[in-house]
């Protein structure tokens, strides 16, 4: 095996501080060739340029790309068992972490069908130790099933059951506290993007969380911005819009938590990320991987977003 690295750090006046960004490009596999390399390093280049030209990216992500399987409240075990079958006979060749979120009652299921390198998320989990809170699955429990993360904050769970910035806040740090690691989602409406308030509803979402954590507890956080315009609709962000967002969001951790905090966490894009869009989505520098619905649940496709983290800075 033969791994290269190019890493090209350069320092940028953002508007209050001086931030560190830099860009890796790992490639891993003997065949990796002279030409690809220098094509790779060119693209690196350009890409450094234009983070120069713009001044909404102020700092790119040095977290490991991630992707998440969303898989909702979908399946049987039948499909389950073949949607295992179809992860675990997939190659995935890229530098990637990969989380998976079955339904509740399947996560054991998986767990015991899905290899390396998946890993399990629950959907949800309650505010508090549990307790009578019918229908409810505590943190406790999730770590107590070996359940290393969980997905909070999913925007289905705004609107349909009323989840608040401030209670989805409180969920992660209960969970984070419990030691289960936190998929913490955030993303604006329809109406509200068109208002131009996109960014505000992001940070506002964002701070109920920074509220409640530790800057420490970020080391266990992954931020994923789902427009809920593109959530299950086929109507994908553009990566320049995604991108917008994305630098946005790591501009105001820098200003709001720390330099060091918005230049480690891993911001994912979600929202009708297929086998089609998913290259050119992660080759943008604030991309840091997926969460992905519909598409998570055809195992090719999901092993090919996977596999875009080959594109990734
Ligand atoms: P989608 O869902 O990929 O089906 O749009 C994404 C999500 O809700 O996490």
């Amino acid at each position: 095996m033969m791994t290269m690295s190019f890493t090209n750090t350069t320092t940028t006046s953002a508007s209050s501080s001086q931030l560190a960004s830099s860009q890796r490009i790992t490639m891993r596999g003997g065949q990796a060739s002279n030409n690809l390399v220098k094509m790779r390093a060119q693209h690196a280049f350009a890409r450094e340029n234009r983070r120069h030209a713009s001044s909404l990216v102020v700092c790119a992500g040095t977290g490991k790309f991630v992707v998440g399987g969303n898989w909702k409240c979908n399946g049987t075990k039948d499909s389950i068992d073949k949607l295992c079958a179809s992860l675990n006979s997939g190659k995935i060749t890229a530098d990637v972490e990969v989380i998976c979120a079955p339904p509740m009652v399947y996560i054991d299921r998986v767990q015991s069908k899905l290899k390396a390198p998946y890993q399990i998320a629950a959907q949800n989990c309650w505010v508090s130790k549990g307790g009578a809170f019918t229908g409810e699955v505590s943190a406790e429990m999730l770590k107590d099933a070996n359940i290393p993360w969980v997905i909070l904050g999913h925007s289905e769970r705004r609107s349909l059951c009323g989840e608040t910035n401030e209670f989805v806040g409180l969920k992660t740090k209960y969970a984070l506290d419990t030691g289960v690691k936190v998929v913490a989602c955030i993303g604006e409406s329809l109406a509200q993007r068109e208002a131009g308030d996109t960014l505000n509803v992001c940070f506002a979402q964002l701070k109920a969380i920074v509220d409640c954590v530790t800057e420490k507890d970020w080391e266990n956080i992954i931020i994923a911005y789902e427009p809920v315009w593109a959530i299950g609709t086929g109507k994908v962000a553009t990566p320049d819009q995604a991108q917008e967002v994305h630098a946005g969001v790591r501009k105001w951790m820098s200003e709001n938590v720390s330099p060091d905090v918005a230049s480690k966490v891993r911001i994912q894009y979600g929202g009708s990320v297929n086998a089609g869009n998913c290259d050119e989505l992660a080759t943008k520098p604030d991309i840091d991987g997926f969460l992905v619905g519909g598409a998570s649940l055809d195992g090719e496709a999901f092993v090919k977003i996977c596999n875009s983290a080959a594109h990734s800075k």
